[in-house]
């Protein structure tokens, strides 16, 4: 595996590269989640880049940037033993200059839910996203469906950006308990690690009441919400694969999404119907 610091080195590197590129942007702090991320790319492209840069402009001044969990060297091995062919690992100072110019997320579908409590964060993802892909040129980028805001921000940055590059979804890993294995699970305290379970099964209380044929977004929400107390609710919401609201799940078109605050950390979940 070779590792890359540099943006422009790289990008001189990989316009030899006669073969599909798959590309696994990432921050870091690789767990499981990563691995099938990188699995999957491997099956579906001949040469692998994965990159590792925890973005500061998806953060907000308040926000955990500093403490964000970073284990540099058993993220290259796990890199090395997944078959990864080059680590792109670069500097804050090689990616962002002065009076940056960037790119811009929706009016509407880029500040509801995540984007609500944290309205700079998507500006800051798809800037990064896109300087990433200018950098890589990859045939296909993997993200996985646990962040299916910013999962479907990109999609629609590349839609409507005339992108070429493929965006592949990715299932959400969970560990044996059921809960979504995220970068922020390394936060939780065992106390904080039992109460976040009730994250993952408010969504199966979800599919609970769909299998008894209970559809009304309303009613699923409410007994989500109650079911979830007393953990700081950030949203519990039921939209259609497009994130506009729905009155009624409707199979093949729905997810429901969750995120709540344990202790000081955020956790999101997701269901895709
Ligand atoms: O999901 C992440 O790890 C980050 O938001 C991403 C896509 C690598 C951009 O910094």
């Amino acid at each position: 595996m070779k590792i890359i610091k540099n943006p422009k080195e790289l990008k001189i590197y990989l316009k030899k590269m006669p073969q599909s590129i798959g590309f696994v942007p990432t921050m870091g702090a690789l767990h499981e989640g990563h691995i099938s991320l990188i699995q999957k790319a491997k099956k579906e492209n001949e040469f692998i880049v994965v990159s590792i840069f925890v973005n500061p402009t998806q953060f907000a001044k308040n926000e955990d940037l500093s403490k964000y969990p970073n284990d540099t060297l058993r993220d290259e091995k796990i890199c090395e033993m997944s078959g990864v062919d080059v680590l792109f690992y670069p500097d804050a100072k090689d990616i962002y200059g002065e009076d940056e110019v960037s790119v811009l997320a929706p009016n509407v579908r880029g500040f509801v839910l995540e984007g609500y409590t944290r309205p700079s964060h998507f500006n800051g993802v798809l800037t990064v996203v896109m300087k990433l892909f200018n950098i890589v040129k990859p045939d296909r980028a993997y993200f996985g469906k646990k962040d299916a805001q910013q999962l479907h921000l990109i999609q629609l940055m590349v839609k409507q950006l005339f992108m070429d590059v493929s965006i592949i979804p990715v299932d959400t890993m969970r560990e044996s308990d059921g809960l979504a294995m995220s970068s922020r699970n390394v936060y939780l305290s065992k106390i904080q690690r039992e109460q976040s379970l009730k994250i993952s099964s408010s969504l199966n209380l979800a599919r609970g009441l769909i299998s008894k044929n209970i559809y009304d977004a309303k009613k699923i929400k409410q007994q989500m919400r109650q079911y979830l107390e007393p953990l700081e609710v950030y949203y519990v919401e039921v939209l259609d694969r497009e994130f506009h609201t729905i009155d009624s799940v409707e199979i093949g078109n729905t997810l429901i999404l969750v995120e709540v605050k344990v202790g000081d950390t955020r956790l999101l979940d997701n269901i895709w119907l």
